[in-house]
């Protein structure tokens, strides 16, 4: 399963980028507002940034709009991918971009049957929001599991991707339901690495190594730490 980052934020980013275990970003309109500045330039830097999927989502309401917007998000990079809301514009703007081998993630998922849609119409990804679908008294790894099922059941390859993803146990309940990608914000990323039981092993660890003697195994200043 890939992991990607849920921002717009070049410091993030550059930072999530460094541990080696990130995938991809998503960006969305309201990413690209917060991070503020020229979008062009942003968007640019990303691209140099990052080698893998970036989703780039258009703001027209109908196909004709969508599909010139997407056409120039994918002239953007060879890794852009363009991000659809899940309307009958938008998934009819999907189809002709997958016509033209245009990548896309359609975004915006509350249900099973919009995925199965966008499946239908070429979506490289489907974008389901698990925690938005919670806040509206749904079920949001439900949603990520029924997916799972049409998906298998009818032979799709439209990628899952779970998106609105607001903790740890969301990421780790999509891990279990199937999805192929999760996105995620920067400090829910961060997070997934700390376990507290993990700092009070290390801790009594280190401690209990300060009373072995010197070794050849490890460079000086690493020792000194324990001096
Ligand atoms: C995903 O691609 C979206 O950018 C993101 O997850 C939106 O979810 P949110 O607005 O609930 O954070």
């Amino acid at each position: 399963m890939q992991l990607f980052i849920d921002t717009a934020d070049l410091d993030q980013i550059r930072t999530a980028y460094s541990w080696g275990t990130v995938d991809g970003v998503t960006t969305n309109p309201s990413h690209i507002a917060a991070a503020g500045g020229d979008p062009d330039e942003l968007l640019a830097q990303i691209f140099s940034l990052v080698d893998g999927p970036v989703s780039v989502e258009t703001v027209s309401l109908e196909a004709d709009g969508i599909v010139r917007e997407g056409r120039a998000i994918a002239a953007l990079h060879r890794n852009a991918v363009v991000k659809v809301p899940v309307t009958v514009e938008g998934l009819k703007a999907v189809k002709r971009l997958a016509a033209e081998s245009i990548h896309t993630n359609v975004t915006v998922c509350f249900s099973p049957l919009q995925a199965y849609l966008a499946a239908k119409s070429g979506a490289t990804y489907i974008s389901p929001f698990v925690h938005r679908t919670d806040l509206a008294g749904g079920d949001g790894l439900q949603l990520l599991r029924d997916i799972r099922a049409v998906y298998t059941r009818y032979g799709y390859a439209t990628k899952i991707l779970a998106a609105s993803i607001r903790t740890a146990k969301e990421v780790q309940e999509a891990l279990l339901a199937g999805a192929d990608v999760v996105t995620a914000p920067f400090d829910i990323l961060e997070g997934l690495y700390r376990h507290s039981l993990t700092d009070t092993v290390i801790a009594r660890f280190l401690g209990d190594w300060k009373q072995v003697p010197p070794t050849r195994l490890f460079a000086e200043e690493n020792l000194a730490r324990y001096e």
